[in-house]
């Protein structure tokens, strides 16, 4: 296995960050600095240290699917202490960290792992891994600004790509001045959902992310987390399309 592959598997580093770390020296093999990223470690046999600590391939790899309430911070620590999504997986000793980010208002499905490799895989434009939400909006959009959003539209990190949206109907909790959405976007730009309904004029009320890749929030209550089966964690290793092209339209 490749040096920054074994590191990024062993949830140390990313496979970018470990790469980093080769070239910087802070890698030894078998007692030595190796400075080349893609230097081949046998599995068995080699002794890898990280910063002077041993890397054991063997640790055991956790995949955790949370589903995460309004509320907490995505994010090992806190310095304004606020509530954070450790908080809600106390039981689980293994040094864990969540897979990419939900806003502090964003509920929903949120995984976290040790396994750097994964989380770097999961994340990264590239792969381009649907992501699934439930997006409660003031107003009810026209066609227009549904098919703006579905198209792309300007927000402040640059145009979102396409998407597919669907409208659900009027919310619930309205007289027919709210309206609910399903939306599902590939890309993962900051507040990216928020940001694309203001863009045509609606404030998102609440967001909830239910689906990543083919996995399911289901009914994972709020706060609850559970372990991904081995058929979840396999199937959303092969989930990355790229080139993947959202249908257009849709309802
Ligand atoms: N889009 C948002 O606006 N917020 C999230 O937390 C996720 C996607």
């Amino acid at each position: 296995m490749r040096l920054e592959k074994y590191i990024a598997t062993a949830g140390i580093a990313s496979r970018r960050a470990a790469k980093r770390a080769i070239h910087e020296g802070r890698v030894t093999v078998n007692g030595t600095p190796v400075f080349v990223p893609g230097h081949p470690i046998d599995t068995n046999a080699d002794c890898v240290a990280f910063e002077g600590k041993r890397v054991t391939s063997t640790a055991e790899r956790l995949y955790v699917m949370l589903h995460k309430p309004a509320g907490y911070v995505t994010t090992r620590r806190d310095e304004r202490g606020r509530p954070t999504v450790m908080d809600l997986v106390q039981d689980i000793s293994e040094n864990i960290y969540p897979v990419g980010r939900l806003d502090l208002e964003t509920e929903g499905l949120l995984l976290l792992t040790n396994d750097g490799d994964f989380a770097y895989r999961l994340t990264h434009p590239s792969h381009e891994i649907p992501k699934t939400y439930l997006v409660w909006v003031d107003g009810v959009p026209s066609e227009k600004a549904v098919r703006q959003l579905r198209e792309g539209v300007t927000i402040p990190s640059g145009k979102t790509a396409q998407a597919t949206v669907s409208r659900l109907g009027v919310r619930a909790d309205t007289d027919g001045t709210g309206s609910q959405f399903k939306v599902i976007i590939h890309e993962g730009k900051k507040r990216q959902v928020r940001l694309m309904f203001k863009a045509v004029g609606h404030r998102v009320v609440r967001l909830k992310r239910i689906q990543v890749g083919e996995l399911r929030l289901g009914n994972l209550p709020p706060g609850q987390h559970r372990l991904l089966t081995p058929t979840e964690i396999a199937c959303l290793r092969g989930t990355g399309r790229r080139g993947f092209k959202p249908r257009l339209p849709n309802t």
